[in-house]
């Protein structure tokens, strides 16, 4: 291919994935997400930690994924009309700022970075469901 003919490939090629026809849309309710990834995930990391951390190349990465879908997840939590006043988006900061940590830490395998990032996590949890979540 000439010279140029490749930079008209590269350059639609790149047009494409900037203008990718997608736009979010919001589908799933903050009960949804709670019920199947905050709960789950956070429940799955809580009792590894309990029975005293992750033990083998196999728990880190699972640690690691759990941790990085909380992250993504408490981000739905700020976009769109799930969105509420504070401390609803102060709340969700803290919960992406610790699993954030948590993805860290388990890259790093450090049991104890870990810990940490899931009491920072968990604060961000009990914050907003002190003021948000029905109580039962
Ligand atoms: C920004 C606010 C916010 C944050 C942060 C948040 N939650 Fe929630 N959570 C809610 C609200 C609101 C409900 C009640 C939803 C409903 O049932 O309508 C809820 C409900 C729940 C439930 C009950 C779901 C069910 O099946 O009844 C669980 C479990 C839960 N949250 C786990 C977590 C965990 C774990 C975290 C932290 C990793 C977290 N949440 C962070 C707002 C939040």
């Amino acid at each position: 291919m000439k010279k140029s003919a490749l930079l008209i490939v590269l350059t639609l090629a790149l047009a494409g994935l900037v203008f990718a026809d997608h736009e979010y849309a919001e589908v799933g309710s903050v009960h949804d997400i709670m019920e199947v990834v905050q709960g789950p995930s956070m429940k799955y990391v809580s009792e590894m930690m309990k029975a005293g951390g992750p033990q083998n190349d196999d728990d880190w990465k699972h640690a690691k994924a759990r941790a990085s879908v909380l992250a993504e997840a408490s981000q739905l939590l700020l976009m769109g009309a799930r969105v509420k006043d504070e401390p609803w988006t102060s709340s969700a900061m803290q919960t992406i700022a610790g699993a954030k940590e948590a993805v860290a830490a388990a890259d790093a395998k450090d049991v104890e970075a870990l810990r940490a990032a899931m009491g920072t996590l968990g604060g961000g949890c009990r914050s907003c469901h002190k003021v948000y979540k029905p109580k039962k």
